[in-house]
């Protein structure tokens, strides 16, 4: 770690001495020796089909994530059903580009076909068919991307904001035991796949309780043996929260753990309700949202990001980029959830059909003024 640091040093001095934004520096280029700085695609921009999005993710990024083409119920819809073509054109983009490629992710309660809980008179599987169902697909999905992937997301949300396991299909399917379902999935990642890094990833792990549930998890592998190289930080963040202090402490609880620590789903809502706080599972969908007096409220910006607005985007991006070059030694990657506000499962979540704009790229693909503002870091 500390030869990272000094690296780091050296490597930031030499290449802050002439970095400015001006340069059409990229952010590869930019973080170069901080940290990997990637983002999320889909299957339009890995495909080229988005041939400015794919620009912009080859241009600026050297990692990425897949949105959806690697999740259970993409790759795995039906008992008889595997399709492998989305996410074997994920990994090809990513390795043709020299990227580093994520897979996420392979325990998930969202996103998971229902035949992995249930038989088909549709009664509950029993534990031991479930520790199967958990090792036959961890064993044919770590198999079939062995040596194309760099990373696992292994586990991703199972601990609840209490610090707790959550209720969902996978721990109540175990009968709670969201501790076996961890070290199972864990062990048979690193057995079927040596070498590709697995990590845990979650939300809301800035809130201390949640926090420490997880450092708990990490701890029990640590100690039973069984590998795992890094926690995911997802970072659906607002700009009102979270707190500087709550960001930094959970990035120095998890290294302290002698983990990998990643910003991994970065983007940033800046329209109400949720710029203020995560609002995650009780989406605000009903219809009564979507009348015109709410719209008015909830749905602001349809006709674009007022100035006042963009500013507090550009410093809240600014205030979170600089808090994570503070911490490269720290930090091995930050993430951003796609490409351009377009794109954003952000502007369907909490509440359908708003018009949010949570990254660095315009719907049109022009660049924010947080790009320049996140560009200029390394260089000060
Ligand atoms: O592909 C189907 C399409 O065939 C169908 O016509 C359409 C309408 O039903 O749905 C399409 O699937 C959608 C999928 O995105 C692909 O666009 C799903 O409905 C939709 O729920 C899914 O949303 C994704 C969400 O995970 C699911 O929970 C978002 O794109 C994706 O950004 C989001 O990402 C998650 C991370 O994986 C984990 N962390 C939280 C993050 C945000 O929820």
């Amino acid at each position: 770690m500390k030869r990272k640091i000094i690296l780091t040093t050296a490597l930031s001095l030499i290449i802050g001495s002439h970095i400015t934004a001006a340069d059409n520096t990229t952010l590869k280029e930019a973080y170069a020796g901080a940290f990997k700085i990637g983002t999320a695609v889909n299957g339009q921009i890995a495909s080229g089909r988005n041939a400015q999005g794919q620009k912009i993710a080859i241009e600026q990024f050297n990692a990425i994530s897949p949105e959806n083409d690697l999740k259970a119920e993409v790759l795995h819809p039906t008992k008889d059903t595997w399709n492998w073509r989305a996410a074997d054109n994920y990994v090809e983009f990513g390795k043709n580009n020299g990227m580093f490629v994520l897979g996420h992710t392979l325990i998930w309660h969202n996103q998971s076909p229902e035949f992995f809980f249930k038989h088909d008179d549709g009664s509950d599987k029993s534990v031991e068919e479930m520790k199967e169902v958990l090792r036959s697909y961890i064993e044919t999905v770590t198999k079939h991307f062995h040596g194309k992937v760099n990373a696992w997301d292994v586990v991703n949300e199972i601990i609840g904001d209490d610090g707790k396991y959550r209720s969902t299909v996978w721990t109540n399917s175990f009968k709670g035991d969201g501790d076996e379902i961890v070290k199972l999935a864990f062990k048979y990642a690193s057995e079927y796949t040596p070498g590709t890094e697995l990590y845990y990833n979650d939300f809301n792990v800035w809130r201390p309780a949640k926090r420490d549930g997880i450092a708990r998890i990490v701890r029990m592998l640590q100690k039973e043996g069984i590998r795992i190289d890094g926690v995911g930080i997802q970072a659906h963040w607002g700009l009102n929260y979270p707190s500087r202090e709550d960001i930094i402490a959970a990035i120095d609880t998890f290294a302290a753990l002698g983990v990998k620590v990643m910003i991994t789903e970065l983007d940033i809502d800046v329209l109400p309700i949720s710029k203020e706080g995560q609002v995650i599972g009780k989406s605000l969908n009903d219809p009564i949202y979507q009348l015109p007096e709410f719209e008015k409220f909830l749905d602001p910006y349809k006709n674009g990001l007022p100035d006042d607005v963009q500013a507090q985007l550009t410093e809240r991006y600014r205030e979170l980029m600089q808090i994570f070059y503070d911490r490269r030694d720290k930090i091995d990657r930050v993430t951003f959830w796609g490409v351009n506000d377009g794109m954003s499962w952000k502007n369907g979540s909490p509440v359908p059909n708003r018009t949010n704009y949570p990254l660095i790229w315009n719907r049109d693909y022009t660049a924010k003024p947080a790009l320049k503002a996140i560009l200029e870091i390394p260089g000060k």
